[in-house]
């Protein structure tokens, strides 16, 4: 049997014209509306996130073939405790149920998993399910799916800066001798490529303590999709945003 020659809809990527040379390596995205979303159909928050849920399956899928490195999704903020303590458990109900639901997948597609945010303050079933899907998924060598739990920029930088100076007082380290990169060591996204793109759904404008270092020379690009309505295609056409950028990281244009 003779190969057909591809078509656009085989590559939806190819058909959202996007230059398969100048993609970003590392996206991240804060996945907003699923409230909105749920409000609008006279249903409650929860199932808002729990559509929100098939949102985040179809753009790791759409992401891993066209070769991104990293992907890093804000699943629950510092500051997000402060909703009604229902919505709080649902949505940490749903990590270990999205977990179990898509670690074959996940594990299948070559995808390592990795958390960043505060740990300690996590209740035990997401810390298990979270250790679990790191541990089963850290030989893969494929895209890094990163979700930012119980995550805040600040307190990523504070936590950062607080293992300094314990090793500075241990004597592990010169303290005239700490500039940005031994800084960046000791974030929680320490090893990952350096941030490109920065996608919020949604429609609003806001950075909302994310990736607050990360951020430096990032591309923003907002959407005005509803997390639980975002597509491949939605992806696609931010990145396409993405490439039509002229980077220039302080510099002047070449
Ligand atoms: C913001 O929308 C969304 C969140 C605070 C939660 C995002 C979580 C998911 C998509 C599920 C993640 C799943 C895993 C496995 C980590 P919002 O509630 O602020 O929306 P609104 O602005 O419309 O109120």
């Amino acid at each position: 049997m003779t190969a057909r020659p591809a078509r656009p809809e085989d590559e939806p990527w190819r058909a959202a014209g996007l230059d398969p040379r100048k993609l970003p390596r590392h996206v991240a995205i804060i996945m907003d509306g699923n409230g909105r979303w749920a409000e609008r159909r006279n249903l409650p928050r929860s199932e808002g996130h729990r559509a929100g849920t098939e949102a985040v399956r179809r753009v790791i899928r759409a992401s891993a073939p066209i070769g991104l490195s990293a992907l890093t999704l804000y699943a629950f903020s510092t500051e997000n405790w402060k909703r009604p303590s229902q919505e709080v458990e649902s949505l940490w109900r749903l990590v270990p149920e999205v977990f179990e639901r898509d670690l074959p997948e996940i594990r299948e597609a070559g995808v390592r998993v990795r958390v960043v945010g505060d740990r300690g303050g996590l209740p035990e079933e997401v810390r298990t399910a979270v250790a679990r899907a790191e541990a089963e998924t850290a030989a893969n060598t494929g895209m890094v799916v990163t979700f930012a739990i119980n995550y805040g920029g600040r307190d990523e930088i504070v936590r950062a800066a607080r293992r300094l100076a314990i090793e500075a007082k241990a004597g592990a380290i010169d303290p005239t001798a700490i500039d940005e990169a031994a800084l960046a060591a000791r974030l929680d996204t320490a090893g990952l490529p350096e941030l490109d793109l920065l996608v919020r759904t949604g429609g609003e404008m806001r950075v909302s303590n994310f990736l607050l270092w990360e951020l430096a020379y990032a591309e923003f690009v907002s959407v005005p999709v509803l997390w639980p309505d975002f597509t491949a295609d939605d992806l696609y056409r931010a990145l396409a945003e993405y490439q039509r950028r002229d980077r220039r990281f302080g510099g002047v244009a070449t």
